[in-house]
C-alpha cells in the first residue's frame, strides 16, 4: 500500500489528574528538569516532521493555563477541554482533528520522553499500509494470576506471548473515527483496544524503554535521571 496523501496529527490526552503520582498539580503540569511533562511530550511529537498538528485535551478546569504554556508552539498545537476517562478525552481531541489528516497518533502526555524515533517509527508503519500500529516490549518480570481476594496465586502465566503496551499508537484516522463511535464502554485505556473490538488487526513494532509512562513518583526519579544521562550526551538537545 502506498502512502497516504493527507497530512498526520497527534493526538494528547493530558487531562488525567495523576492519582497515583499523588497530591499536586495535574500531572501533564507537573515537571521533569523543570520542564512540565507534557511541553517534554509535546517536543517529542513536533521534533517529528511529518506530525502537522498536535491536539492536547487538557484538564476541563485547567484548559487557559495549558494554553498559554503551548503558546510557544503556535497554531501547530490546539487545546480543547478532556473529558472524565482517557478514552472520552480522546474523542474529544479527535473531534478538533481535521479531515485532510489521514494518519492520527494518539500519544500519553505522561510518556514524557518519549525518543522522536517511535513517534517516526510508528508513522512510518502507518503510511506503509498497517492501520493500526502500536509499540510494545517484551514483560521483564515473570506474571502471575491471582484469585478475587488477590492473596493466592492461581496460576503462572506464559509471558512469551504477552506484550506491555505503549504509546504512540497510530491508524488511519476513518478507523480511529470509526474505533471511538462503535465503543460501548468509555473506559478503555488505549485506543488499540477499540479497534480489536471491530475485527482489525493491530500490528506492533519495538517499542522503548525511554517511552514509559510516568505514573508513581519512582517514575518521576527515573525520569529525571533519563534526562539528566541525555543532558550529558547531547547538551544541546537533551531531548534527542
Ligand atoms: N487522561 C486523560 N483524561 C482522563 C484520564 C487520563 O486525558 N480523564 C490521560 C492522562 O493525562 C495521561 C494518559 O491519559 O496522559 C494516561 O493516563 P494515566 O497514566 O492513567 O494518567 P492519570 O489518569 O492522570 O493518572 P492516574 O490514573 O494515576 O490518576
Ligand atoms: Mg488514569
Amino acid at each position: 500500500m502506498s502512502t497516504p496523501p493527507g497530512g498526520t496529527a497527534a493526538i494528547v490526552p493530558a487531562a488525567g489528574r495523576g492519582e497515583r503520582l499523588g497530591p499536586g498539580a495535574p500531572k501533564a503540569l507537573r515537571s521533569i528538569a523543570g520542564i512540565p511533562i507534557l511541553v517534554h511530550a509535546v517536543r517529542s511529537l513536533i521534533s517529528c516532521e511529518r506530525v502537522g498538528l498536535v491536539v492536547v485535551a487538557a484538564p476541563p478546569d485547567g484548559v487557559s493555563e495549558v494554553r498559554d504554556l503551548l503558546l510557544p508552539f503556535g497554531e501547530t498545537v490546539q487545546v480543547v477541554a478532556g473529558g472524565d476517562t482517557r478514552q472520552r478525552s480522546v474523542a474529544l481531541a479527535l473531534d478538533a482533528v481535521p479531515e485532510e489528516n489521514d494518519i492520527v497518533l494518539v500519544h500519553d502526555a505522561a510518556r514524557a520522553l518519549t525518543p522522536p524515533a517511535l513517534v517516526t517509527a510508528v508513522i512510518e508503519a502507518v503510511a506503509a499500509g498497517c492501520e493500526a500500529v502500536i509499540p510494545v516490549l517484551p514483560v521483564a518480570d515473570t506474571i502471575k494470576a491471582v484469585d478475587s481476594s488477590g492473596t493466592n496465586v492461581t496460576a503462572t502465566v506464559d509471558r512469551s506471548s504477552l506484550r506491555a503496551v505503549q504509546t504512540p499508537q497510530g491508524f488511519r484516522r476513518s478507523l480511529l473515527v470509526k474505533a471511538h463511535a462503535s465503543a460501548i464502554s468509555a473506559d478503555t485505556t488505549d485506543d488499540a483496544g477499540l479497534v480489536e473490538r471491530l475485527g482489525i488487526p493491530v500490528a506492533v513494532i519495538p517499542g522503548h524503554t525511554e517511552a514509559f509512562k510516568v505514573t508513581t513518583p519512582f517514575d518521576l526519579i527515573l525520569a529525571e535521571a533519563v534526562f539528566a544521562a541525555r543532558a550529558a550526551r547531547h547538551p544541546e538537545e537533551p531531548g534527542a
